[in-house]
């Protein structure tokens, strides 16, 4: 009875392991680098060329000036900062926006009221998320199995210790 208490109980914290190893998968960007920093004094060209954005990732738009929003438009309405016909109005009205990447895409994202063409506005290039892809991209199915392969090997540590603990 006891012994069966006792797995019952080490299953339910690998279900939790394997559930919180999903959950870091997937990451915030906060989009300029900080919780503030949709703003025109941005370079988001350069904030965005060092983050790696992969399917199931969110941004959040900070911002505290009132007359910023967040839209997301199409290639051609960010190059010239068009704000009618946008696909997405993702503007909250409390300057804390997010916006969850679901395809590996080109999302295009400005700011309504003019403040697109002071440069308030971003490109994300989103990536596929780690999952093993093997008949496409060999350099990308590579690193998803080192991937795979550190996530098991924790897994299967985490699952030796607790063995250890509950059955001696
Ligand atoms: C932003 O940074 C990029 C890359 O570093 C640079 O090419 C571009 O001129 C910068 N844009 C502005 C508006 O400063
Ligand atoms: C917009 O699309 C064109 C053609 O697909 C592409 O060459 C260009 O890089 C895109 N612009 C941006 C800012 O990504
Ligand atoms: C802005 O985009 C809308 C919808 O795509 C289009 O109808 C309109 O002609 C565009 N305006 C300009 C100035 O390009
Ligand atoms: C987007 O939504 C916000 C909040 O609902 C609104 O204030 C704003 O006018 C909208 N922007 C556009 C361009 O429709």
């Amino acid at each position: 009875m006891e012994a069966l208490n006792l797995r019952a109980m080490a299953l339910m914290v690998i279900i939790m392991v394997t559930m919180m190893g999903n959950m870091a998968k997937s990451e915030q960007h906060n989009v300029g680098g900080s919780k503030t920093s949709w703003d025109p004094k941005i370079n988001f060209t350069q904030w965005a060329s060092h983050e790696q954005f992969h399917v199931g990732d969110w941004l959040y738009f900070g911002y505290g000036e009132k007359q910023y929003s967040v839209l997301e438009v199409n290639n051609a309405s960010y190059v010239s900062c068009n704000e009618t016909g946008f696909i997405k109005n993702i503007t909250g009205g409390a300057g804390r926006d997010v916006f969850e990447l679901k395809e590996a895409k080109t999302y295009y994202f400005i700011s309504g009221g003019g403040f697109c063409y002071q440069g308030l506005k971003v490109a994300i290039n989103v990536a596929e998320n780690l999952a093993p892809s093997p008949q496409h991209s060999p350099k990308q199915s590579h690193s998803a199995s080192d991937y795979c392969l550190i996530n098991q090997t924790l897994v299967v540590l985490i699952l030796v210790l607790i063995w250890g603990i509950l059955f001696k």
